[in-house]
C-alpha cells in the first residue's frame, strides 16, 4: 500500500494486533460494538436522537453516554430468551437509581454485592424480595441490614458468613422484627478456569470465592445451613468467570454444581428447589469478539441442564443466571475530547501517533488492569485522511494510562476533535477512580433526542468534601 509523505504515513513497519484490520472507511462504525441507536450523520455521531457534538457542548468532556433504548431492549432480551429463569441484573458491572428503576420495569431481579450497592437500589424503589446480596466478606452489621432491608437471598460465601446469619436472625426472630426464614444459596467453586483474563476468572479453586466442590467444604457448607433453624437453602451458585465466549465452561460448571445437587438430596435428604449459573457473558469490545446473543446462550444452556439432570435422574431446578455486562456494557459509549498529538519515533523507524484526550485511567481502568482492547471512532466530523494506527491515550501521571491500545484513525485527527470509545457500560463508571484527583464524568441517558444526567459529573468541592482540611 503506497502512503503519502509525512510523520504520519511513517509508519509502515509500526503492527498492530493481528486481529485488527484497517477499516475500509475510518469513519464508518461497525454496528456490533454499538448501542443499538448509534449512528454517523456526515461525521457527527448520533445516539438516543442526540448528536454527541451537542452534548459535550453542553454537558462537556470526557462523559459516559447511556443509549436508555438498547439497555432496555437487552434487558429484555435476556428475560425474554430466559423466561423460564429469574434474571439477574449484576448491579457491579454499573448501578444508579434510575438504571435500578430500569431494571425493575423491564422485570429483571438484582444481584448487589454490597451496602453501597444496596442503598441504591432501595432508593429506587427496587423490590428487595427481588434483589441477592452477593459478596466474599459480609460483615454482621451488613447481613443484618440485608436481612432488616427483606432481602430475597443472601449467597452465602463462608462458614463465618454461615454463623453469623444463624446468629442474625435468631436475634431479629426473637424480636419479631422478621417472621420467616431467610433465603439462602451457597457459592461453590467448581474448578472451571474461565478462558478469559487471569483476574477476572473466578471459579478456579485457587481464589477467593465460594466453597470448593472438591475439598468437600461445599457440602459441609450445605450441611451446616441445613441444620441452621433461620434460613431456608435454595440452591447452589456458581459463577465462573467474565467476558466469556465458550459455553463449555458453563457446561462443566453445570455438570459438577448439579452432580453436588444430587448429592444433597441423597445424602441430606434436601431437594433444593434451584440453581443460580451466574453471570459472565461476553460482549464484542472490538473486532475480534464475537458474543452469542441471549437467545442462542439461552437455549444452550437449557440444553446443557437438561442433559445433565436427565442423566442424574434429578428434576431441573428452577435456573437463575446473572449478566452484568451483556446488558449494560454495549448500552454505553465514552466520549472525550483530544487535547494533544504526538507522533512519537520507534525504534526502527516506526512512528507511533499518540492521542491524548481528557480522561483516562479513572474512567476507564481496564484497559491497564486487564490488558484489555477497545475500539474507538472520530465523533465530530468525517475524515478524508489515510487512517494510521494511533493509540489512545489519558491525561493521568501513569505510561500505562492507555484508553484504547490500537486503533486505525484518520491521520489528521487534532485538538477538539471528539473520540467515542464503545462498550465502557460495564466495569468502567463502575471501577472509576479520582487517581489524580480527577473529576469522575457524568453518566447521561439518551433517549429520542433528549439527553438526561443520571449521574451528575464531580466537582471539586465533590473531591474536598472528604478531605477535612486540617491545617493545624
Ligand atoms: N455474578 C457474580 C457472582 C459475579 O461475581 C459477577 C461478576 C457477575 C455475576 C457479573 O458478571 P458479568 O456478566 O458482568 O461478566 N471488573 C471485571 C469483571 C469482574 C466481574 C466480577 N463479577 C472486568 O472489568 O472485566
Amino acid at each position: 500500500m503506497t502512503h503519502e509523505a509525512g510523520w504520519a504515513h511513517a509508519d509502515g513497519a509500526l503492527k498492530g494486533p493481528s486481529w485488527l484490520r484497517e477499516p475500509p472507511d475510518p469513519n464508518a462504525l461497525v454496528p456490533r460494538l454499538w448501542s443499538a441507536t448509534a449512528h454517523k450523520t456526515d461525521g457527527d455521531l448520533t445516539i438516543g436522537g442526540v448528536p454527541l457534538a451537542d452534548l459535550v457542548a453542553e454537558h462537556l468532556s470526557p462523559a459516559y453516554v447511556l443509549d436508555e433504548a438498547d439497555f432496555r431492549a437487552r434487558a429484555r432480551a435476556f428475560r425474554e430468551a430466559f423466561s423460564a429463569y429469574d434474571v439477574f441484573y449484576a448491579g457491579k458491572a454499573f448501578l444508579c437509581t434510575t438504571v435500578a428503576a430500569w431494571v425493575a420495569e423491564e422485570g429483571l431481579c438484582l444481584d448487589v454485592c454490597s451496602s453501597g450497592e444496596l442503598t441504591v437500589a432501595l432508593r429506587a424503589g427496587f423490590d428487595p424480595a427481588r434483589i441477592g446480596y452477593h459478596g466474599n466478606n459480609k460483615s454482621y452489621p451488613e447481613l443484618r441490614r440485608a436481612v432488616a432491608a427483606g432481602v430475597g437471598r443472601i449467597i452465602l460465601d463462608s462458614f463465618a458468613e454461615i454463623e453469623r446469619l444463624d446468629a442474625i436472625t435468631a436475634e431479629l426472630m426473637s424480636t419479631g422484627a422478621i417472621d420467616a426464614p431467610v433465603n439462602v444459596m451457597v457459592r461453590v467453586t467448581a474448578g472451571v478456569e474461565a478462558h478469559t483474563h487471569e483476574y477476572i476468572a473466578t471459579a478456579h479453586e485457587d481464589q477467593k470465592f465460594g466453597f470448593s466442590i472438591t475439598s468437600g467444604d461445599a457440602l459441609e457448607a450445605v450441611r451446616r445451613v441445613v441444620a441452621a433453624d433461620g434460613v431456608e437453602l435454595l440452591g447452589l451458585h456458581s459463577h465462573i468467570g467474565s467476558q466469556i465466549f465458550d459455553s463449555s465452561g458453563f457446561e462443566v460448571a453445570a455438570r459438577r454444581v448439579l452432580a453436588l445437587h444430587a448429592t444433597v438430596s441423597d445424602q441430606v435428604g434436601v431437594t433444593m428447589p434451584e440453581m443460580d449459573l451466574g453471570g459472565g457473558f461476553g460482549i464484542a469490545y472490538t473486532t475480534q469478539d464475537d458474543p452469542s446473543d441471549p437467545a442462542q446462550l439461552a437455549t444452550e444452556m437449557s440444553k446443557i441442564v437438561e442433559h445433565e439432570c436427565r442423566a442424574l435422574g434429578i428434576a431441573e431446578p428452577r435456573l437463575s443466571i446473572e449478566p452484568g455486562r451483556a446488558i449494560v456494557g454495549p448500552a454505553m459509549c465514552t466520549v472525550y475530547t483530544v487535547g494533544t498529538v504526538k507522533p512519537v519515533a520507534l525504534d526502527g523507524g516506526a512512528v507511533r501517533t499518540y492521542v491524548s484526550v481528557d480522561g483516562g485511567m479513572s474512567d476507564n481502568i481496564r484497559t491497564a488492569l486487564y490488558d484489555a482492547d477497545y475500539s474507538c471512532t472520530l465523533a465530530s466530523r468525517v475524515s478524508s485522511a489515510t487512517p494510521v494506527l494511533t493509540r489512545v491515550v489519558g491525561k493521568h501521571c501513569e505510561a500505562g494510562d492507555i484508553v484504547v491500545k490500537d486503533e486505525f484513525l484518520p491521520s489528521d485527527i487534532v485538538p477538539g476533535d471528539l473520540l467515542a470509545v464503545p462498550g465502557t457500560g460495564a466495569y468502567c463508571r463502575s471501577m472509576a477512580s479520582n487517581y489524580n484527583h480527577a473529576l469522575r464524568p457524568p453518566v447521561i441517558a439518551v433517549r429520542d433526542g433528549v439527553a438526561r444526567v443520571l449521574v451528575r459529573r464531580e466537582t471539586e468541592d465533590d473531591l474536598l468534601a472528604t478531605d477535612v482540611g486540617d491545617l493545624s
